[in-house]
């Protein structure tokens, strides 16, 4: 269990070699709430690449957002991979706990204007998220198995459910 734990929270931040970005999915769901001006994988060279995304936010300011992430890893479809946690976002800015989404935040927190408490009176950007920017010490001890995953992520603003965003990885060695 703690070995699954590991490789999920790794996804984004072992080292460059062994995780690729392969697909990136993003759709507002609510068309009334925002929309996205850009949502892309761009490859910097052979070895490098990186996400940005941009949302319009039309009903300013958002002061609660739910969020669930799960990540998923390919058998005959997207199944079900270890970790899938919905939480209060504002309440998570205020006093992060939970340590796996802590990994998540630390990945994210540098490159995206999410990085403050709420509430959020801006459009939501994350900028070039490469993968190797975070290389944990850990990551290079474990095994981590090969393969496609995807992380897939629902926005609920006041609990209406506004977009998701899907990123798709592959783990090779
Ligand atoms: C995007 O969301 C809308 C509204 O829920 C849905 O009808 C549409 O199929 C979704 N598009 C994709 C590509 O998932
Ligand atoms: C690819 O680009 C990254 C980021 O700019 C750089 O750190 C890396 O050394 C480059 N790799 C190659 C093979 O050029
Ligand atoms: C967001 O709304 C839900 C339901 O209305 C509420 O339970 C929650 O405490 C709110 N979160 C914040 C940070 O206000
Ligand atoms: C965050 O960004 C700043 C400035 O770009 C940089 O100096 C710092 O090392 C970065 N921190 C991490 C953890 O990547
Ligand atoms: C928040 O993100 C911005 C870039 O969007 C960065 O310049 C700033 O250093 C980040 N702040 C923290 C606390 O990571």
């Amino acid at each position: 269990m703690l070995r699954k734990l590991f490789v999920c929270m790794a996804f984004l931040t072992c080292i460059v070699a062994h995780v690729t970005f392969t697909n990136l999915k993003c759709n507002f769901t609510d068309r009334k709430i925002g929309n996205f001006q850009h949502c892309h994988i761009k490859a910097v060279n052979r070895t490098h690449k990186y996400v940005s995304v941009h949302a319009n936010i039309y009903t300013k300011p958002i002061n609660n957002v739910t969020i669930n992430i799960r990540c998923m890893r390919y058998n005959s479809g997207y199944k079900p991979f270890f970790f899938d946690v919905t939480f209060d976002a504002c309440k998570f800015l205020k006093q992060p706990r939970h340590p796996i989404l802590i990994l998540f935040y630390n990945t994210l927190k540098n490159r995206s204007n999410m990085n403050h408490t709420c509430p959020y009176n801006h459009d939501i950007i994350v900028d070039k998220l490469f993968t190797g920017d975070h290389e944990l010490e850990f990551a290079r001890y474990l095994p981590i198995p090969m393969g496609d995953y995807a992380i897939y992520v629902i926005f609920y603003i006041y609990k209406v459910k506004a977009c998701t965003i899907n990123l798709y990885l592959r783990i090779t060695n």
